[in-house]
């Protein structure tokens, strides 16, 4: 079964970016997320059955948010999930309706609600037991057109994501 994810896909521009904005932060532990895995996740899915999967298939998921920008310019750390992150110290409220918007979607294909409240960051290093030195600044703005349904494969060298779909926004933004 695959293992799935929502996430905002950066550009090529926005992707090299974070990057440098991760270069940065001085992460004293932990193993950095590779450039081409960075990332911001909207909704976890975890592994789907092939029913579920099928269903994010069947129509076209609706995100009644159109498109908007953010900056991340911020870098933390959370104890519990040993994970150092970059975060915007502002998220704009369409990030937050967007991640609602897919919550609901979900809802109505028969997948359960995420009970936990939605915290945006950009994961760039993992296995961290304490916490970044101060980092920056920087200042990543980060345009958002389209999010994207991403699978997770584990390889040797750890996890690879592949983009399965992307869905535009603003498709249903003006009624
Ligand atoms: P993280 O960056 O905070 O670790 C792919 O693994 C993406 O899904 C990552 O961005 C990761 O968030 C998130 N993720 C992985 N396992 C998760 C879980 N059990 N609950 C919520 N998000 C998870």
């Amino acid at each position: 079964m695959p293992r799935l994810f929502f996430a905002l896909w950066p550009d090529g521009v926005t992707r090299a970016a974070l990057t440098d904005a991760a270069a940065l932060v001085d992460v004293r532990d932990g193993r950095r997320v590779r450039p081409e895995n960075l990332h911001l996740t909207l909704r976890f899915l975890g592994e789907v059955t092939p029913e579920h999967a099928a269903a994010l298939d069947s129509e076209p998921l609706e995100a009644r948010v159109a498109p908007f920008e953010f900056t991340l310019e911020h870098a933390g750390w959370w104890r519990a999930s040993k994970v150092t992150w970059l975060a915007p110290l502002a998220p704009p409220d369409a990030l937050g309706a967007l991640a609602a918007a897919l919550d609901d979607a979900l809802a109505e294909r028969g997948f359960e609600r995420e009970p936990r409240p939605f915290r945006p960051h950009v994961t760039i290093a993992r296995g961290s037991r304490r916490a970044p030195r101060a980092a920056g600044p920087f200042e990543v703005r980060w345009a958002v057109q389209d999010f994207a349904l991403v699978a997770s494969v584990t390889d040797p060298a750890g996890a690879r994501y592949e983009v399965v779909r992307r869905w535009p926004l603003g498709a249903a933004a003006s009624d």
